[in-house]
C-alpha cells in the first residue's frame, strides 16, 4: 500500500489502519472480551496493518494497555500507535481538559501503559472550554520536541477551533466524525485542512456496523441492544441507509467480494483521507477489512458510490 505522510510530520503511514474502541473498551461497550481484544489487533499486525488507533478513553486506559501488550511481540517501527487523550477523572467526575500540564502527564501515563518510549499520533482527543487551543497544541510541541510523540492530532474540533489550534502550523491531523452517509466536513472543514497541510483520518466509517452489508431493511434489534433506541438504526434513516447500501451488492458481486469491502474501498480511493480507521470486534473481522485493500475502484463506480450516499 501507497504510505503518505501524516501532515507536516516524519510519520508515513498506509492508508488502512485498525480502531480499538473495541480493544478493552469496556466502558464504551458492554460484554466485550479481552482476549477477542488482543487477538484482534495481533491479527491486524500479522495481516500488515500498522496504524492502531486508540485512546485512554478506551477503557480509560485498558485499550492502551492491551495494545501494549502485543506490541511488545512486533518491531518498533512496524507499528504506528495513533492515541488520545482529553478525559480527566481525577475530581471524581468526567471533564475535558487540555491543559498543557494534564496532556503532558497524560502522554507520560500513556507511554508506561503502551510500554514503549514514543506514540507516533497523539491526538487532543475533545477540545475543551477553557484552554486556549495553541496553548494546548504549544504542550503537544514541546512533547514532540522531547522526542515522546511525533506528530501532532486534534480530534473533535471545529473548523474554527481547528484554525485557532494551528496558529503556528503545529497541528498535523485533524480526526473528525465523516463517513459514506454524514459528509458535514466536506464542506469547509477539508478544504481548510488540504491548504493547510493538514491531514484528515475519518471515524466511524462504517458507522457502527451499518455499511458493512450485514443488515438489510428488514433488520431489527432486540429492546436491549442500544441500535434498538438509536436513530440511525431505527425509522426512515435506517431505511434510507440500507437502501443506499443495496445499490452496492451489484458492485460488491462484481469485485466477488462484501459490501464492507466496497466501502472501504471507497475511502481507501478518497483523494481527502489520509488513513481509514475501521473498528473490529473480534480477529475474525480482520481478514474482510485487510482484503478491502486489494478492491481497486474504477472512476465510474467511485463516483456513483458517492452520488448514491450524498442524499441519504
Ligand atoms: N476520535 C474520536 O472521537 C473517535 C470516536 C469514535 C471512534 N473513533 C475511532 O474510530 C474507530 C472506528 O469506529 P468504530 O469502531 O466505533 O466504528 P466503525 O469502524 O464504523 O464500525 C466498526 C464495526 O463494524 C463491524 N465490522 C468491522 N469489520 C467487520 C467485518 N469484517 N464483518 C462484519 N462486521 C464488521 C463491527 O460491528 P459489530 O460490533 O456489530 O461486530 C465493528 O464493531 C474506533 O475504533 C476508534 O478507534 C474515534
Amino acid at each position: 500500500m501507497v504510505r503518505s505522510k501524516v501532515g507536516k510530520s516524519q510519520v508515513e503511514t498506509a492508508p488502512l489502519g485498525l480502531g480499538t474502541n473495541k480493544v478493552g473498551g469496556h466502558n464504551l461497550f458492554p460484554n466485550l472480551s479481552e482476549s477477542d481484544g488482543l487477538e484482534t489487533v495481533r491479527a491486524a499486525l500479522e495481516s500488515g496493518i500498522q496504524l492502531l488507533d486508540t485512546a485512554f478513553m478506551y477503557g480509560k486506559g485498558r485499550s492502551e494497555e492491551l495494545i501494549g501488550e502485543v506490541i511488545a511481540d512486533f518491531p518498533r517501527d512496524q507499528v504506528i500507535i495513533a492515541d488520545k487523550a482529553a478525559h480527566d477523572f481525577s475530581s471524581g467526575e468526567m471533564v475535558l481538559n487540555n491543559e498543557p500540564q494534564f496532556l503532558k502527564k497524560s502522554v507520560d501515563d500513556a507511554l508506561k501503559r503502551l510500554k514503549t518510549d514514543y506514540i507516533d499520533i497523539f491526538y487532543i482527543h475533545f477540545p475543551d472550554e477553557k484552554t486556549p487551543k495553541s496553548e494546548a497544541v504549544g504542550a503537544l510541541q514541546e512533547l514532540r520536541e522531547a522526542g515522546k510523540i511525533r506528530a501532532i492530532g486534534i480530534s473533535n474540533f471545529t473548523l474554527e477551533q481547528v484554525k485557532e489550534a494551528n496558529q503556528n502550523g503545529f497541528v498535523d491531523v485533524v480526526e473528525n466524525y465523516y463517513s459514506l452517509i454524514h459528509r458535514d466536513e466536506e464542506e469547509k472543514l477539508i478544504p481548510y485542512l488540504k491548504d493547510a497541510h493538514i491531514s484528515f483520518v475519518p471515524y466511524f466509517p462504517l458507522e457502527s456496523g451499518l455499511l458493512t452489508g450485514k443488515y438489510t431493511k428488514d433488520s431489527t434489534f432486540a429492546e436491549n441492544d442500544r441500535r434498538s433506541k438509536s436513530e440511525k438504526f431505527t425509522g426512515k434513516s435506517f431505511q434510507n441507509t440500507m437502501a443506499a447500501v443495496d445499490t452496492l451488492r451489484p458492485i460488491a458481486r462484481q469485485h466477488n467480494v462484501d459490501v464492507l469491502q466496497i466501502v472501504l474501498a471507497w475511502y481507501l480511493a478518497n483523494p481527502d483521507l489520509t488513513a481509514v480507521i475501521p473498528g473490529a470486534r473480534n480477529a475474525g473481522q480482520i481478514p474482510g477489512i485487510v482484503q478491502s485493500a486489494e478492491v481497486k475502484l474504477s472512476k465510474d463506480e467511485y463516483d456513483l458510490i458517492n452520488r448514491n450516499f450524498l442524499s441519504v
